[in-house]
């Protein structure tokens, strides 16, 4: 099949998925390859300031609906990924930030420079851990994007949802938030319903070429 259109039918295949079958479990090597997508998943300077947690015990899926919305993803999915926005991590005194430069393999005087760039760029997020969480979260979506689509690849559905409240949801998880924060919580299964058809605005409405 031409590229193109491959990967309009994956793109078409995604949708927010309202529920899911109970009964229909992602096979292993089918959620590592969609995690291991998000792996891939480009970040500011490379830090990679995630984590994702693929819950599947139904006890702690239970726990977790009444703080979610109730929505019905949460207790009906194969698996429940919750994705992690990096605090601590992100700060250079931590020494990961240098590992992270170092490992481009980059003469010393130039990773230092990055460093400092890095650390000047971020002067305001360093302090401040929401702030941080801001930056850090906004990344996280981009994996959470790259696993939607490698789950759609494969014929898994999914639903990101911000629909949660997020300390509680961080209570239940034991979650140290000076080192993580919840940043979107991403159920992967498959349907029950055929999916509705998905309302965009027209192409022309959103885009303006500059020449
Ligand atoms: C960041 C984000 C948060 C969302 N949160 C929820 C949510 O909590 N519950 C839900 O059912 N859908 C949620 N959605 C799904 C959107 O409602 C959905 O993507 C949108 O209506 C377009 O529908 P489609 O994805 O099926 O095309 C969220 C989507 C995004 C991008």
């Amino acid at each position: 099949m031409d590229k193109k259109e491959l990967f309009r039918q994956i793109v078409e295949f995604r949708h927010a998925c309202k529920l899911f079958d109970k009964d229909k479990i992602i096979p292993k090597e089918d959620l590592f390859y969609i995690l291991d997508m998000g792996r891939l998943s480009p970040s500011s300077f490379g830090m990679e300031g995630w984590k994702f947690l693929a819950i599947q015990n139904p006890t702690l899926k239970e726990k977790l609906k009444p703080v979610c919305w109730n929505q019905p993803q949460i207790t009906t999915c194969s698996d429940l990924i919750v994705i992690l926005a990096a605090i601590d991590r992100l700060k250079p005194k931590n020494g990961i930030v240098a590992e992270k430069f170092a490992r481009r393999g980059l003469p010393k005087e130039k990773y230092e420079a990055y460093l400092n760039v890095y650390s000047d760029f971020l002067k305001d997020e360093i302090e401040d851990d929401d702030k941080m969480f801001c930056w850090s979260s906004k990344q996280t979506y981009l994996a959470a994007m790259s696993l939607m689509l490698a789950a759609a690849s494969i014929g898994v559905d999914s639903c990101p949802i911000e629909g949660f409240e997020r300390e509680k949801v961080e209570n239940i998880l034991g979650i140290d938030t000076k080192k993580y924060r919840v940043s979107l919580l991403l159920p992967l299964g498959y349907r029950v319903n055929p999916q509705p058809k998905h309302l965009r605005e027209k192409l022309e409405d959103i885009v303006e070429f500059i020449i």
